[in-house]
């Protein structure tokens, strides 16, 4: 992809990751891009780098528009390796002494993943640099998503290049929120659910912080995806909302199966949900993604979690799905576990276990059955439904 100028003299030159279909578990299927951007000013600088295996790619972008040598100034964001994979690459490209900008967790974490003595220059947050006509101003913006991430903004321009924050996981022509319309939006909702989710409040007392400061946004370049220039409000606003995560009178019954009997609980559930006008939807593990299934659980009011007993314990993937979910820290959930078994049935006591250390809302000790349901333990998981139903809070 050749460089494009998203305001005077500021160009993306990131790389689209066409084929990536996993992230750390989260399921990329519509690839990635990792974003890099330029500012040419009296200094130039180059605004954090991209993946491994993409640094000559980033390094024919920079010199379609300048020798890599005379850039001045090179800021990493975020340490995370999508984003400094190529430093190194890079930073020979350009001259390992040219000035690192970071944060100062960012300085001792690129120490840790790099061998090399580079200038580096750790800011404070609300730290400055002028590059000319433009100046820059840093702010920490620690966990999102690593302690290291920072944010840089660009006071002229009203620029922010939030690194991972308002970013999404796909890969497509597309530069800009005008150019691919809402179709971006459960992309971004992804992202935040599998990567932002945990640091909620964070971003909570982040959004009040730029709020107070009277931050004005022209733009917002993510590391990951589209830039947000028509509505950069539109993503903060969803933040919000996605953050607070304000549960909604909906149900996912999350469950794996071994001989049909955990799913016939599961659809049974199901059935009385929806009589009780809850939009309830059954989970099959083997048939949605983990992380398909976390970015539905954003704003639902009930999470049901089904497992057969297998060897004295959860059935593998449920085992997966729940480690997933409880590292996600999903709050505001009434919960219960159910499942089939055979002579010992200690699957459901595992589920409710781990919901309670999730601190989800137990509505009751979970609901188990012995090999296949009959009709009244179809009875039973009926008035489950009805429970759950009847624990969800008014909209
Ligand atoms: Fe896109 Fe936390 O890295």
């Amino acid at each position: 992809m050749s460089p494009i100028e998203i305001a005077k003299d500021i160009y993306w030159l990131g790389v689209i990751d066409w084929n990536i279909r996993d992230f750390h578990g989260y399921s990329t299927y519509q690839g990635s891009t990792y974003n890099s951007f330029l500012i040419m000013d009296e200094k130039i600088v180059l605004v954090d780098t991209v993946k491994k295996g993409f640094a000559d790619e980033l390094i024919a972008n920079i010199s379609q528009l300048v020798d890599p040598t005379k850039i001045d100034y090179v800021i990493s964001n975020h340490t995370e390796m999508d984003h400094s994979g190529s430093l190194q690459t890079v930073m020979h490209r350009i001259g390992n002494d040219k000035p690192l900008y970071c944060s100062k967790v960012g300085y001792k974490n690129l120490s840790k993943h790099f061998p090399n003595e580079w200038n580096y220059m750790p800011v404070e947050d609300g730290g400055e640099l002028s590059l000319g006509k433009r100046t820059l101003s840093f702010m920490e913006t620690r966990m999102l998503h690593w302690p290291d991430s920072m944010f840089t903004y660009v006071k002229e321009d009203k620029i922010l290049f939030s690194s991972d924050a308002f970013g999404q996981h796909y890969a497509g022509l597309e530069r800009f929120d005008d150019q691919i319309g809402e179709a971006i939006m459960p992309h971004a909702l992804k992202y935040f659910a599998n990567i932002l989710l945990p640091y909620s409040s964070l971003i909570l007392k982040l959004v009040d912080k730029v709020t107070k400061m009277g931050l004005a946004l022209n733009m917002i370049c993510p590391d990951h995806g589209i830039i947000w220039r028509k509505d950069p409000a539109k993503i903060i606003n969803s933040y919000v909302e996605w953050s607070l995560q304000k549960p909604k009178r909906k149900a996912l019954i999350i469950y794996d199966t071994m001989w049909h009997s955990t799913e016939i609980m599961a659809e049974a559930i199901v059935e009385a949900l929806g009589k009780e006008g809850i939009d309830a939807r059954p989970m099959h593990l083997r048939s949605w993604h983990r992380s398909d299934i976390i970015t539905e659980m954003v704003d639902a009011g009930a999470i049901l979690v089904g497992s057969p007993t297998l060897n004295n314990g959860l059935f593998p993937t449920v085992s997966d799905f729940l480690t997933y979910m409880k590292g996600l820290h999903p709050i505001n959930k009434v919960a219960s576990a159910f499942g089939s078994y055979g002579w010992s049935g200690e699957a459901v006591k595992l589920i409710s276990q781990e919901l309670k250390e999730m601190k989800f809302n137990l509505i009751d000790p979970g609901l188990k059955i012995q090999y296949v349901p009959n009709k009244q333990n179809i009875t039973a998981c009926h008035e489950l439904g009805k429970r759950i139903a009847e624990a969800l809070p008014p909209e």
